[in-house]
């Protein structure tokens, strides 16, 4: 095998965010640009040699290609093996899991999670290490010091390899394995659910819609619903993945979801609606009539998980991401296990689910986990949902009426500005973080702001800090508003405020969130400055 060293120059935009490296196809498509980030990753793993990568993506435009591409790198920076997803396909969650449950030292995730895909769209590229889990803060900044230093590549020559059947090819001195990509997953869930209790509950009379918005969740919900768990045909919509995901936005929410929610909240809905979002890591939950906020949908799932089979001895402790509402925190408080607040991106729940400290942990931006993987994993909410459906025989609006009667309800909005001037969105946040020692003590939106301050977090498993995770005031009762930027965006910035307030009165439980939370909403976008800084006068998204 012809192995070449391509000599090629540093790109300076190669630091990854919050989830890998997101840019435009386009910029992926200069030349040498893909190969460069590649080669940074292998060299920021200097013990690969031998080793079991995991490779597949979200079929998005450009997976093909860079699986190409890829797949000779690989062959010439001496990995051992390849395990490839059959047509270049993995959901990050069963990505996480064949890393796992094959021993492999990591894997490359292609996706751009949630974000539209085509020729004009965007593409990205994740690691995960060997506990399946996204890499390191400390791996990323590695990763990103060798794409600065990187003077050339290394890549093997041979023809295009044929993806879209299961095989074993050698690549050199590399073996090459294409699997299902559905299959181990599909297996872990049934070691995790009861499987006869959910297929009694499908084939039934409980009617349930998934809506896979024509991204990679689509195999997995038809081999899990339909086949595995004899859900009727049609169980799953837009379930075959496109490259331009149909030019929808497959973002589980209820603007990007919205023919779903627009079923689940109108007059035919079926009892239960969910979906997934562009690399299935994501979900949204819908009863019939009532939306489940994420935050929501994990403080659920914590006080019920001992229906669930793999969690039958109770959980261990649970986490959230900073701006994910406290009302899992009452639950643990409650259950008498640890709790813990992490900087936003799942990176950050791994060292505590590998220590063993946490089972479940969730963000507000609807993603929800347990110890199964190191990713958030959109199908595994679902049927952890149907669960609970299955064994309490309750409706959803039952179940989140109880929980709120029970634990009291935290209100919980997030508006997003999108694709802001970057210079505007830096002004919003330093003119925010210039008044976080004159807050503490004022009187603002009927309530006292009793701590002010810039989001840090230290690991309690190896001590590591993480500074500036976003801006926080915290009310005396509970109340809570919280600024952060956004390192996802592949345009522009985005600004994100979070609005959270906790409800005990019982007889104000189902009020309109965006209502209820008015006086936050108002005085975050006071504080922000952001409508005079931006000339914005609505957010963009409201979550
Ligand atoms: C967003 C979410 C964050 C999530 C990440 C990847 O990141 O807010 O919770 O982990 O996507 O799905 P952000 O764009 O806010 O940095
Ligand atoms: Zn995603």
């Amino acid at each position: 095998m012809e192995i070449l060293t391509q000599v090629s120059q540093a790109f300076t935009d190669q630091r990854p965010g919050t989830s890998g490296l997101r840019k435009k196809v386009t910029v992926f498509q200069q030349p040498h640009y893909l190969e460069n980030f590649i080669q940074s990753v292998f060299d920021a793993i200097p013990d690969r040699a031998g080793k079991t990568l995991v490779l597949g993506g979200d079929g998005r435009y450009f997976n093909r290609e860079a699986i190409q591409v890829i797949l000779k790198m690989a062959a010439a920076n001496q990995w051992g093996e390849v395990i490839l997803g059959r047509g270049g396909l993995l959901s990050t969650p069963a990505a996480s899991h064949l890393i796992r449950h094959y021993g492999a030292r990591g894997g490359l995730i292609l996706s751009a999670s949630h974000n539209p895909a085509g020729p004009d769209q965007d593409f990205g590229i994740k690691f995960n290490g060997e506990n399946g889990g996204p890499a390191s803060e400390s791996l990323t900044e590695e990763i990103w010091r060798r794409s600065q230093e990187i003077t050339s590549y290394r890549i093997a020559r041979f023809p295009a390899v044929e993806i879209d059947r299961e095989q074993e090819i050698s690549l050199g001195n590399m073996r090459l394995r294409i699997i299902d990509p559905v299959r181990d997953y599909a297996d872990l869930m049934e070691r995790i659910f009861d499987f006869s209790a959910l297929s009694a509950l499908l084939q039934g009379d409980f009617q349930m819609r998934f809506d896979a918005l024509h991204a990679i969740t689509g195999p997995y919900a038809l081999e899990i619903f339909e086949k595995r768990l004899g859900a009727p045909a049609g169980t799953v919509q837009n379930a075959v993945p496109l490259p331009d995901f149909g030019g929808g936005h497959p973002d589980p929410n209820l603007v990007y979801a919205k023919a779903l929610a627009d079923l689940l909240l109108g007059p035919e809905a079926p009892d239960f609606g969910a979906a997934s979002d562009g690399d299935g890591d994501r979900n949204m939950i819908l009863g019939r009539g009532i939306f489940v906020s994420p935050s929501d949908s994990l403080a659920v799932l914590s006080a019920h998980a001992r229906c669930i089979p793999a969690y039958k001895e109770g959980l261990r402790g649970v986490a959230r991401s900073m701006p994910t509402s406290q009302a899992v925190d009452v639950v643990a408080k409650s259950l008498g296990i640890e709790h813990f607040e992490t900087p936003t991106g799942w990176k950050f729940f791994g060292n505590l689910l590998d220590a063993g400290r946490i089972t479940f942990c969730g963000e507000e931006s609807f993603g929800t986990g347990s110890n199964h993987v190191r990713e958030k994993d959109g199908l595994w909410a679902v049927l952890a949902w149907l669960s609970i459906l299955a064994s309490t025989r309750k409706s959803v609006r039952e179940i989140l009426r109880e929980h709120w009667q029970h634990f009291g309800r935290h209100y919980y909005t997030r508006h997003d500005y999108e694709e802001l001037p970057s210079d505007a969105a830096q002004a919003m946040m330093a003119g925010l973080q210039a008044q976080l020692t004159v807050l503490p003590g004022q009187h603002l939106a009927g309530r006292e702001i009793r701590i002010a301050d810039d989001f840090s977090y230290t690991d309690p498993v190896d001590g590591s800090q993480s500074n500036h995770q976003g801006v926080r005031l915290l009310f005396d009762d509970g109340a809570r508003l919280i600024f952060r930027l956004s390192g996802t965006g592949t345009s522009g910035a985005t600004l994100r405020i979070y609005h959270e307030l906790y409800e005990r009165d019982s007889s104000r439980l189902e009020r309109d969130p965006q209502r209820h939370l008015r006086e936050l909403i108002d005085l975050g976008r006071e504080l922000s400055r952001v409508e005079h800084l931006s000339g914005r006068k609505a957010p963009t998204v409201i979550t």
